[in-house]
């Protein structure tokens, strides 16, 4: 029988260090939010595969709707010979993103096909070529996605060139100093000094920026972006890959801000498990690539089409969207007492959109210094107490939480228990 330990020397023999590793704990099945290892040993899971089981792992009426795809055709490949669940996904997509108007969508299988298509589309649409972006944004590992990426390290350094005209712009922080009105001055600069707005396709904008460490774009600033965009003819395109799907209390976290974006792309909870991106934008705009310019051979699987139609009934079957909001409340119950007392002096910020909910470290709480070797021993504490913790954040130093929406209320509090712990023994490990 496979140990973790075997599995980890066979892994650095054979597949290559670029490829990240948290934590050394080989996954055997899963159940809704909890992880069972190789060796027999539970985990609760914090992490959802990265805001991708929103809806559990193996949620009970997605696992139903995939078997009976099963058996009756898994690929085809669209273009040659279509399939109803296809066409029903996108007009359920078309129905449910913002926007008062016509939409058509398009499915592929990863975020970052969705924001290579999603550039591809508006400049065809626009007939212009250059992009705004943010910096700290992270858009995925393609080429134009990495390219819109605002991280250096390790998502861009090495990989150069880039793909030419996209530039970045301060995301608005203000725990780390960055007003809204900066960022707005910011652009003005961009579009005087480096490009003119007459030139650019889209400003690309996560409404809660993920990876960099979960920093929700005020909503006065996403409403001041859909003015300028809409005053250029620029279109606005919301990355929702990571904060879709209910994951904020609303299905698309754009909605709080009541923001229409002109394109959105969507991944990770729409398949619940199952590799499945799509683009949904304004349907003058996503029918200006003639046909044959979109497409992929795996684009739109039957069975993560099949799987999309569950989760989407699941959500709201489940009411996911007041779920995460408890998930939330939760959890910010204990984690603002730790901001707010003195035995946690390490916690700088706590911040939250829904149930995308994260705690910035820090060495000092007066001068807000990462302490991204916290965050690491704190998700490997956690791995080694039963629980799987996910870091991020420009500097790594952000603890960011993504539970299944699905998860039991007990289960949150039996994981918050094992992160207290986890964190008194990672600051100890760390002679704090
Ligand atoms: C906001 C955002 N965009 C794009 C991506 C890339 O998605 P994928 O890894 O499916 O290519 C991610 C993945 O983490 C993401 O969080």
């Amino acid at each position: 029988m496979s140990t973790n330990a075997s599995l980890i020397a066979r892994r650095s023999a054979a597949i290559p260090e670029g490829l990240s590793r948290h934590l050394d704990i080989y996954i055997d099945r899963a159940e809704n939010a909890e992880l069972w290892d190789v060796e027999g040993r539970r985990y609760i899971d914090f992490a959802a595969g990265i805001a991708v089981n929103n809806t559990g792992h193996r949620h009970p009426k997605v696992v139903e709707r995939v078997r009976k795809q099963l058996d009756r055709v898994v690929h085809t490949s669209f273009q040659t010979t279509p399939y109803e669940d296809y066409v029903e996904v996108c007009e359920r997509l078309n129905a449910i993103v913002p926007g008062d108007f016509p939409k058509k969508s398009l499915l592929v299988s990863t975020g970052a096909e969705a924001n290579e298509n999603a550039v591809k589309i508006a400049r065809a649409a626009t007939g212009r070529s250059a992009f705004v972006a943010f910096s700290g944004g992270f858009h995925g590992r393609t080429l134009m996605a990495m390219s819109l990426t605002g991280k250096t390290v390790p998502y861009k350094a090495g990989f150069g060139p880039l793909v030419p005209d996209v530039f970045h712009m301060p995301f608005p922080i203000a725990y780390h100093g960055v007003s809204e009105d900066d960022s707005l001055k910011a652009l003005e600069r961009l579009f005087a000094s480096e490009v003119d707005p007459s030139r650019v396709a889209g400003i690309v904008i996560e409404p809660v920026q993920g990876e960099g460490g979960f920093y929700p774009a005020p909503f006065g600033f996403l409403r001041k972006l859909r003015e300028i965009a809409t005053r250029h003819g620029i279109l606005l395109i919301a990355d929702e890959i990571q904060t879709g799907f209910a994951r904020t209390g609303r299905m698309f976290a754009m909605e709080h801000a009541g923001v229409a974006a002109d394109i959105v792309t969507m991944a990770k909870g729409l398949g619940g498990g199952f590799p499945i991106a799509a683009i949904t934008g304004r349907a003058d705009v996503m029918d200006k690539i003639p046909m044959g310019g979109l497409g992929g051979t795996f684009a739109g699987n039957p069975l993560s089409c099949a799987a999309a139609l569950a989760v989407l009934d699941v959500i709201a079957e489940e009411n996911l969207m007041d779920k995460a909001k408890q998930i939330e409340a939760r959890l910010r119950a204990t984690f603002d007492q730790w901001k707010a007392g003195t035995e946690f002096g390490c916690v700088g910020d706590v911040r939250s959109l829904g149930a995308m909910v994260a705690i910035e470290f820090v060495t000092s709480r007066e001068t807000r210094q990462p302490w991204p070797e916290l965050a690491k021993a704190l998700t490997k504490a956690a791995g080694q107490n039963g629980l799987i913790l996910l870091s991020c954040g420009v500097h790594g130093n952000v603890v960011r939480i993504l539970t299944p929406l699905t998860i039991a209320l007990s289960l949150v509090d039996e994981g918050i228990t094992i992160m207290e712990k986890s964190l008194h023994q990672a600051i100890s490990t760390l002679g704090g």
